[in-house]
């Protein structure tokens, strides 16, 4: 075939591809997907405890089919949430927000809040997804009303781990709980929340909003049992069977999503260890809404007794 022809094909044949990739890609950050992980933290004979887990929900208030799903979260009844942050994605998007998990604010909660809670969200080229981070940090521009939405995060009763602590006790099984503001804006105090985790309490949460290994070092070697994390969205655009390629902050995209253990290779017993889960997250950046092989995600923990 001449070359000028073959050219046109050619072009012709991958805007094709291009466009039906990012149809599917599109489609696939609006599948939204409740995963399942069962942690064994509990002392001996406690009764299971469900902790919902929700993180990176980046709502803006077009987003309907994202308020319905959530809304369906109440079904679940769990028994705590954990809000690990990157709520807002609008300036208009508290009332959403709040609105849509609806029942959930009556459930015992604890909460960080992210950088897309503190700060509008730029345009970001998606290709940006697959590449290392590069300490640029989105902070100069207008704020989103997180005042707002932590006045009725703590008027429904939830606590506010921003640098601090908080304790709760759910159905016979105490909480002790540290959290850290924003670590990928650098925003964290690790100080003010560094020392052994309570004792006394029967499960010990360290909370942040994005998994950064100075963090996650620190809640483990304090003794934590489990740190709760979001901000990686699992990679986001990932290979065919979710491998992630970047996690937006320095921990490997391995661990990107899921339950895993902290150091990576210690097992549950071990001196200055402690479970990991990261959130995928509910959201994206609200000018890229698109993801591949990585749907979003809320997820339903169940904390089961240590097996004897
Ligand atoms: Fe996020």
């Amino acid at each position: 075939m001449p070359l000028l022809p073959f050219l046109r094909r050619a072009t012709g044949v991958g805007v094709v591809v291009g466009t039906g990739m990012t149809a599917y890609a599109a489609w696939e950050a609006r599948q939204y997907t409740l995963r399942r992980v069962t942690v064994p933290l509990l002392p001996t004979g406690h009764a299971p405890v469900k902790v919902l887990h929700l993180s990176d929900i980046h709502m803006a208030p077009d987003q309907r089919a994202k308020q319905e799903w959530l809304r369906g979260l109440g079904d679940l009844q769990p028994d705590l949430v954990v809000n690990t942050g990157d709520n807002l994605s609008h300036a208009r998007s508290v009332e959403v927000v709040t609105d849509s998990l609806g029942g959930l604010l009556d459930v015992p909660g604890v909460y960080v809040l992210g950088s897309n809670d503190y700060w509008v969200p730029g345009v970001r080229n998606p290709l940006l997804y697959l590449l290392p981070d590069t300490g640029k940090r989105h902070t100069s521009g207008r704020q989103l009303p997180w005042p707002e939405l932590k006045d009725r995060f703590n008027r429904a009763g939830w606590l506010d781990l921003t640098n601090g602590f908080g304790s709760l006790t759910i159905g016979g099984t105490s909480f002790a709980f540290a959290g850290v503001d924003d670590p990928h804006l650098r925003y964290d105090d690790l100080p003010r929340v560094a020392g052994p985790a309570d004792a006394d309490a029967d499960v010990r949460l360290g909370v942040t909003h994005a998994p950064y290994l100075r963090v996650l070092d620190q809640f483990a070697a304090d003794g934590y049992d489990a740190i709760i994390a979001g901000h990686t969205h699992g990679g986001q655009i990932c290979l065919p069977g979710g491998r992630a390629l970047t996690t937006n902050c320095d921990i490997e995209p391995a661990r990107a999503r899921g339950l895993h253990r902290h150091p990576a290779d210690s097992a549950p017993g071990d001196p200055a260890s402690a479970w990991l889960h990261v959130s995928a997250g509910l959201g994206t950046n609200p000018y890229v809404r698109i993801r591949v092989a990585c749907r979003p995600e809320a997820t339903l923990m169940t904390l089961v007794p240590v097996p004897d």
